[in-house]
């Protein structure tokens, strides 16, 4: 692992254009791959995760060609094999999906509806202890062979087979389950319906309407004054294949995140982040910041693809404490760390809680944020489904352990530029499993 320390070294000033969307560019891939021709995919994400799909896929037999398309981003022409063509091989095929675990729970619904063929999907020692009994009970309930390590984990072997439609409860919001499920739901004989208890993000359902899928959502009715988000029934209907388009991937706001953090807490600041995807089943962040007291500007340009996308302001601001709760985590479900670093810097209390799914991520991020955030000096306690952070206006600094996690190590780095003393993350290179232009879009912002 590499060291790497963030000085207290003034404000962050500039602009820069985001990552692409690491979760929309698993799922662009995947959407071209299950297409029948050829598919083009513009700025897909140039990073660890998004090239383990894209690696899988050409396992599968799927012909991908790349170029260029400036830092951190490339394009990508996609010869699709349709939806019941996937290569099987001899035996059971082996699948690295590396730290990826959008693509360990998002494949197995493609793979499960082939004619023939069994599949293993394994990854790094991070993906082992991330559960996936949660993709496999709803999979079996459709008629497929499932089998994982120890019941709920890695690795996970599926075998091809007749599925049925199902009606499947989501038992957690989670926008990867539903994402899998509407995925086999295409190859499924007669309806399948995802019912989720929150909303959760919804890419998924938006590049499976552009290719012409037969996928229907229905609100169950409109928001209630207490803030409850009603449930979401989405439904598919089998298909006999899908037709291949020119997709496009937004900005990631979760990479986003970062630097616009950063902006908001160290004094001085003001950062443009461009070319953000702005869906509303994303922007969770946006919301609890607001209401914090920031001073962000949201920008709405030009579409990209089915994806709302603009650009974001934010500037140094005062801040106070905020409670956010199970209908807004799903929203910003890989932002709560950044808003326990907020709260570090709020007026009063920052809680949050129905977040217990943030401890079944690439690490358990409750742990990582309290036990990282505590040894920077930060007043923050662990709850079994959040934390609860005491506000103190500032942040010794000191050193950060990344645990592996791309998240971890970018709050760390971010900290250093807010913190009195400056930050060491110990394994700032996991940075690139979602952003590999971090540290140098960080620095460029710290020098101006
Ligand atoms: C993702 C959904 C979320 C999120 C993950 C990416 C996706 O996970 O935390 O980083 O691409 O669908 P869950 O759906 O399991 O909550």
């Amino acid at each position: 692992v590499r060291v790497a320390r963030f000085e207290p070294s003034g404000a962050l000033r500039g602009s820069l254009r985001a990552p692409p969307d690491k979760s929309i560019s698993h799922r662009a891939a995947l959407i071209a791959a299950m297409a029948e021709g050829e598919s083009g995919v513009e700025r897909y994400l140039d990073a660890a995760d998004a090239r383990s799909t894209l690696r899988a896929l050409v396992g599968l037999g799927v012909a991908v060609d790349e170029a260029p398309a400036g830092p951190g981003a490339i394009d990508l022409r996609v010869r699709g094999v349709g939806l019941r063509g996937a290569r099987s091989g001899d035996g059971s095929r082996r699948i690295d999906v590396g730290n990826a675990g959008t693509l360990l729970r998002l494949l197995p619904g493609w793979l499960a509806g082939q004619e023939r063929g069994s599949w293993t999907l394994d990854g790094d020692e991070s993906i082992r202890r991330r559960p996936v009994d949660r993709v496999a009970e709803p999979l079996r309930l459709m008629g497929a062979r499932v089998e994982c390590r120890d019941r709920s984990l890695p690795p996970l072997t599926v075998e091809a087979g007749k599925l049925a439609g199902i009606t499947y409860e989501l038992p957690v919001a989670s926008a990867q389950v539903k994402s899998c499920v509407l995925l086999a739901g295409l190859l499924a004989d007669g309806t399948t319906t995802v019912v989720e208890p929150t909303t959760t993000r919804d890419h998924t359902e938006r590049l499976m309407a552009s290719a012409g899928a037969p996928i229907e959502t229905e609100a169950g009715g409109p928001v209630s004054r207490g803030g409850r988000v009603p449930p979401r029934r989405i439904s598919v209907h089998a298909a006999e294949r899908i037709e291949p388009g020119e997709l496009g991937v937004p900005g990631d706001i979760s990479s986003a995140a970062f630097p616009l953090v950063a902006g908001l807490i160290v004094p001085g600041s003001e950062v443009l982040v461009e070319g953000v995807g702005l869906n509303p089943t994303r922007v969770g962040l946006l919301g609890i910041a607001n209401r914090m007291g920031a001073a962000i500007e949201v920008e709405e340009g030009t579409w990209s693809g089915h994806e709302p996308r603009g650009s974001v302001l934010a500037r140094h601001s005062t801040l106070q404490g905020t409670r956010v709760g199970a209908a807004e985590v799903p929203l910003a479900i890989d932002e709560l760390p950044l808003v326990a670093l907020l709260g570090c810097f709020a007026d009063g209390e920052t809680v949050v809680t129905g977040a217990e799914e943030l401890r079944h991520k690439e690490s358990d991020r409750i742990a990582a944020a309290v036990e990282g955030l505590r040894a920077l000096g930060a007043e923050i306690e662990a709850l079994s489904d959040g934390f609860a952070v005491r506000g103190a206006g500032e942040l010794q600094g000191g050193t950060l352990d990344a645990r592996g996690d791309h998240r971890m190590a970018m709050l760390g780095a971010i900290a250093g530029p807010a913190s009195r003393d400056g930050v060491e993350v110990r394994g700032i290179d996991a940075a690139a499993i979602s952003y590999p232009e971090f540290e140098a879009d960080i620095r460029r912002l710290l020098s101006r």
